[in-house]
């Protein structure tokens, strides 16, 4: 692995604690040189809902490669992207009562969340965003400003401005109802407040980076209330949530909202592929032709998979009913460890297939991922102090295999969680 260490920047990370060299890949199934076969419960940090690799998508993938067809092709109209959005709005929008206007943006989440956060500002001629404690929105400098951690804020490098941060759902020990939304409201409505009227809301209903803080559901609907009252847009940020990850296509959707603008990314290509999109309400695409541009708007390859994608996996219930089989198994097993362990140290977090033991600390979770790693388990961590272990799995992860790796993950607290009561006492 020396070549990594050598020419491979510091910024590097996941490398960090996955330190070997992988090969290939299957569903939920990482293979590294040596041919050691191990569990991903990270699977792209959210990007792989559909597994690696997946069979029904890479067929239509090789056909398309195999006839030629175009692979980059600026946003001029393709065949595919003609395919994509056709899908789109028969499986995905129209079933939901939705119109929205579709943005092809960079390929990244980070570049659908700066077009998010522009047309807000353009729509509304305010420069203002609110933005929640442990939100994470990505690296790009308007990204980078409304998202909270401290660390990846340091190498911004210039200051972050526009952003008025509020307390997330559930914010804090104190159980002030005065917090959040609340607060927010009367510093609105305060004409003494010295805060203005922002041009939109920037939320993500579940907090992936930041500790699968999961809002409820009845927070999002008093969310959007108060961007009506104060006629700001409400963003909500689905890149990590979405594509089925909390058991609906959209996250909000348990939630009966209607939010301005809407953010997909990761899962979104079905395959790992680049590939991001920025949803508007029509009368908010007030771009001029060009005004925001990009080489890479729209991937041909990732057209093709997104579309198959929707065709195989929503055009009925049945992988919603697969995901909450699923989910219930996690849920069912997390509350388990959690039990034996000490429900005075750990918590369950999350929402469908989002979800996370909270440890007290960081270097706690940090030992159980190492120690599941060691022991054939992909799993990261996140939160303010890595200390939420957060399970990511494929949707598509087989029963048998989500069972091993809970398996693995149970007896990496077993070995790390004695040795912190210990330490407490
Ligand atoms: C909610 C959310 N928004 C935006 C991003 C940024 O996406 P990307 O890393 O693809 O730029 C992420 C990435 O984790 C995310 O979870």
């Amino acid at each position: 692995m020396d070549i990594f260490n050598e020419v491979e920047s510091q910024v590097r990370s996941y490398c960090r604690s996955f330190p070997t060299v992988f090969t290939t890949a299957k569903n939920a199934r990482l293979v590294n040189k040596e041919g050691d076969s191990y569990i991903d419960f990270l699977a792209g940090a959210g990007t792989l809902n559909y597994g690696h690799n997946n069979d029904l998508l890479k067929q239509p993938l090789i056909d398309y490669i195999q006839n030629d067809g175009v692979t980059h092709g600026l946003d001029m109209f393709t065949d595919a992207k003609e395919r994509f959005l056709k899908a789109f709005k028969s499986i995905i929008m129209e079933p939901r009562g939705m119109d929205y206007k579709v943005q092809f943006t960079g390929p990244t989440g980070t570049n659908a969340v700066e077009v998010a956060l522009k047309i807000a500002r353009k729509a509304k001629g305010r420069s203002g965003i609110v933005s929640f404690t442990n939100g994470y929105h990505g690296c790009t400098l308007g990204a980078q400003a409304a998202t909270g951690n401290k660390g990846q804020r340091g190498g911004a490098g210039v200051s972050l401005d526009n952003v008025t941060r509020i307390p997330y759902d559930g914010y804090g020990d104190a159980g002030d109802d005065f917090m959040g939304l609340k607060l927010l409201d009367q510093m609105l409505t305060d004409p003494g407040s010295g805060v203005e009227v922002p041009a939109g809301v920037i939320v993500e209903t579940v907090q992936g980076e930041g500790g699968l803080n999961a809002a409820r559901l009845d927070w999002l609907k008093e969310l959007e209330a108060l961007c009506r009252k104060h006629d700001m847009l409400f963003i909500v940020d689905d890149i990590q949530a979405g594509c089925g990850r909390t058991g609906t296509f959209f996250s909000f959707e348990p939630a009966g909202i209607s939010p301005d603008i809407v953010t997909l990314s990761k899962s979104l290509s079905g395959y790992g592929l680049p590939f991001a999109v920025t949803l508007m309400r029509p009368e908010l695409d007030q771009w001029k032709p060009g005004e925001h541009n990009g080489t890479f708007r729209g991937n041909n390859l990732a057209f093709v998979t997104a579309r198959v994608a929707l065709e195989e996996y929503w055009q009925d219930k049945a992988f919603e009913q697969e995901i909450a089989k699923r989910a219930e198994i996690i849920e069912k097993r997390f509350g388990d460890i959690i039990k034996r362990f000490g429900e005075d140290q750990l918590v369950l977090k999350g929402r469908g297939m989002m979800r996370g033991i909270g440890t007290p600390d960081g270097d706690i979770a940090e030992k159980i991922c190492k120690e599941a790693f060691a022991n054939g388990l992909i799993i990261e961590t996140s939160g303010p102090w890595d200390e939420v272990v957060k399970c990511l799995c494929p949707l598509t992860i087989p029963v048998e295999d989500l069972n091993k790796g809970i398996d693995i993950l149970e007896n990496a607290f077993a070995k790390v969680m004695p040795e912190s009561k210990a330490k407490a006492s």
